[in-house]
């Protein structure tokens, strides 16, 4: 009984640390599935109850995409007290009930006991593709249903060492909740980028009502180069911890505010064709502060703010609103300045024709480490056959 409580305990530690990590990853929006899932599998395989091993030796997760639709999962074994993927995307059938042997509750478990049947017989409770990738007699089982907001899906664990019981099926729905919540909130996380996403291209759009040089094309464009300059700085060991997968989203999004301030800009100096005067310069400059000031103080529009601010600067320290010098100009501004200047180099607009894109490439090199990182060109030049794939793609 002391064992019992003792391992009662462990396991009631084990989950609660588990929920704790996964909702400090929530926080930092580092949301990876396959980072959680092994994280939640390790706890649910190694089993390990004061020092002895009495988990289950196999696992499935499988979800149903539709209500129709097929039961896909993977199967994953412990050995050597490592989780291993030993199959993916298994077809088990349509039915739910297939695989659960027929039961309909949300958890159940089975174990084989010698006085009612032999093992064989046993075995006629599971389906086949069962049977196949497990690939050697049944003893006992736990299944679990998992429910979303979108998905329905099963979590199965087989062979314990020693007989299933009521305690072990309570350790399992702590670890399935955990589950549980991880797709859920994967889902909500989802649901809240596609909405801040239109909400950003709803803005830019208005800016782009006003200012003839903004086109919806010139948005795609802008912020695809940035994100396929972003996506090939992250390989770099240097740029490894600043530039993640949040980077690259958050550019994305972000990077078509750039010149939301020229909503603040008189229409006669926007639409001017002609050279501006020193005096409709200095006002033009100003996009940057009121596109500041539109975006400033939210920590979901930061990355937006330091762009619309900082697009102008360049990196010999020769740029506006501050002359602000290389490092000292964001990362994000840094590249988005460059995406900006050679679509508008390469595409025609109201008071120029487009060049060719040798020719602005050759540009850009000249000017790397003047008006550009150095860094962003070389990622430019390594990237050219995605940067005029773009082109070609959102071209006028
Ligand atoms: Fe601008
Ligand atoms: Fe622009």
């Amino acid at each position: 009984m002391y064992d019992q409580n003792e391992r009662a305990f462990e396991e009631l530690q084990e989950i609660i640390h588990l929920n704790e990590s996964i909702i400090k990853r929530y926080l930092g929006s580092q949301i990876n599935r396959r980072e959680i899932y092994s994280l939640i599998l390790d706890k649910i395989l190694r089993g390990e109850g004061c020092g002895l091993p009495l988990g289950p030796t196999y696992a499935i997760i499988a979800y149903k995409e539709s209500n129709r639709g097929k039961l896909i999962g993977h199967v994953y074994k412990r050995k050597n007290n490592k989780v291993e993927t030993v199959l993916r995307n298994v077809d088990f059938g349509i039915d739910f009930k297939d695989i659960l042997c027929g039961n309909e509750n949300d958890i159940y478990w089975s174990n084989f006991t010698h006085n009612k049947e032999t093992l064989d017989e046993f075995q006629t409770s599971f389906n086949n593709v069962l049977k196949i990738v497990i690939g050697e007699p049944i003893t006992n089982y736990l299944a679990h249903k998992i429910e979303t907001l979108e998905k329905h899906g099963i979590v199965i664990v087989f062979n314990y060492e020693k007989m299933v019981s009521v305690f072990d099926s309570l350790v399992f729905k702590g670890y399935v909740t955990a589950f549980e919540s991880f797709e859920i909130a994967k889902e909500q996380i989802r649901d809240r980028d596609l909405a801040h996403l239109e909400v950003f291209t709803r803005i830019q759009m208005l800016a782009e009502k006003k200012d003839p040089a903004t086109t919806g094309k010139h948005i795609e464009r802008v912020r695809n180069y940035s994100k396929v300059l972003a996506e090939e700085m992250s390989r770099w060991e240097k740029y490894r911890e600043q530039i993640d997968e949040e980077f690259i989203s958050q550019i994305y999004k972000s990077a078509p505010l750039h010149d939301i301030g020229k909503v603040g800009i008189p229409d006669k100096i926007l639409n001017k064709e002609d050279k501006l005067t020193v005096e409709e310069f200095t006002i033009m400059k100003e996009h940057t502060l009121i596109g500041r000031e539109v975006l400033k103080d939210s920590e979901r529009l930061k990355m937006a703010c330091d762009i619309a601010l900082c697009h102008h600067e360049k990196y010999d320290g020769s740029g506006y609103p501050f002359g602000l010098k290389a490092d000292n100009i964001p990362l994000s501004a840094r590249i988005v300045s460059l995406a900006d200047v050679f679509d508008a180099l390469s595409t025609k607009r109201p008071y120029k024709e487009a060049m060719d894109f040798d020719t602005v490439k050759n540009m850009l090199i000249a000017d790397s480490g003047k008006h550009f990182d150095p860094d962003v060109v070389l990622a430019f030049c390594k990237r050219e056959k995605d940067i005029r794939k773009i082109m070609m793609k959102y071209a006028e």
